[in-house]
């Protein structure tokens, strides 16, 4: 069976700067795949494509085994990808429940004819989702402009349980949290993967990743470098491919 997401020869430049050199990437259900690299390696510009926000200069990249072409961050939506960011896309001046179903509003019918949009099921659908994942988001302070961080990712997350996003990606989910929130945020990725689906996180944590993610790739200067499962690798061993100190030594460790 097909790779839930594939990723093969992304090419990317910005002008004179090649930023993506030929990235290849598989995404299996079921599994949070960690992507780790220095700053500037080309992460968020790689996921930026799979989310639809960047079109690629070259390359493909499938969904279940089709070639699909990612235009529009709605697209991405559409095709069942989600996209956690830390500087959260959320509208602050919104309801939780507001932001979770922006733009696919339940309706519901004044009188039988005049659609308006169903804001009591919003409101129970919300409180349901956030118990499920176990959210302590007060009743009271709904408005997303009062929410920590750490809320705020969840309610991100809520988002993409509740539409049932097939892809989940999360880019330094965890970057400006707290501890206790940190923890949330990294069962929450894991409860995701435990539903089938995938996840790609990005973070420099490598503790943190290695406690995450089932498989770590490493990117360089715009190409995946290393992909291992995580209980195969160490610290010492992704540091050495995030710096670049393998880059010229005979290696095999390019296989999947
Ligand atoms: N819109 C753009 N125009 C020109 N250059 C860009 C653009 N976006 C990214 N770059 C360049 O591409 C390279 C990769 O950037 P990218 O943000 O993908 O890195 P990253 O791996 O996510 O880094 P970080 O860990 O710091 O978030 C950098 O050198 C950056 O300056
Ligand atoms: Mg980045």
């Amino acid at each position: 069976m097909a790779a839930l997401l594939e990723v093969e020869g992304l090419v990317k430049s910005f002008g004179p700067v090649d930023v993506l050199h030929g990235v290849d990437l598989t995404l299996q259900a079921g599994e949070v795949l960690a992507l780790v690299g220095d700053n500037g390696a080309g992460k968020s510009t790689l996921i930026k494509h799979i989310a639809g926000v960047y079109r690629p200069d070259g390359g493909e990249i499938r969904l279940d085994g089709e070639p699909v072409r990612i235009g529009t961050p709605g697209q991405a939506r559409d095709l069942g990808i989600e996209t956690v960011f830390q500087d959260l896309a959320l509208a602050d001046e919104l309801s939780v429940g507001a932001n979770i179903f922006l733009g696919r509003e339940p309706v519901r019918r004044l009188f039988g004819l005049i659609p308006v949009i169903d804001k009591a099921r919003i409101r129970s659908e919300t409180d349901a989702l956030l118990a499920r994942i176990e959210s302590r988001i007060p009743r009271k302070a709904r408005t997303v402009s009062r929410l920590s961080g750490g809320q705020r990712q969840a309610v991100s997350i809520a988002r993409a349980l509740y539409w049932q996003a097939k892809v989940v990606i999360m880019d330094e989910p965890t970057a400006a949290l707290a501890v206790m929130e940190r923890e949330h945020v990294i069962a929450l990725a894991r409860r995701l993967a435990s539903e089938g689906v995938g996840v790609i996180y990005i973070g420099h944590n490598l503790l943190e990743i290695l406690e995450v993610a089932d498989r770590v790739a490493v990117m360089y200067r715009g190409k995946i470098v290393l992909v291992r499962n995580a209980k195969e690798t160490s610290q010492q061993e992704l540091i050495k491919f995030m710096t670049g100190f393998e880059e010229t030594a005979p290696s095999d460790s390019f296989a999947a």
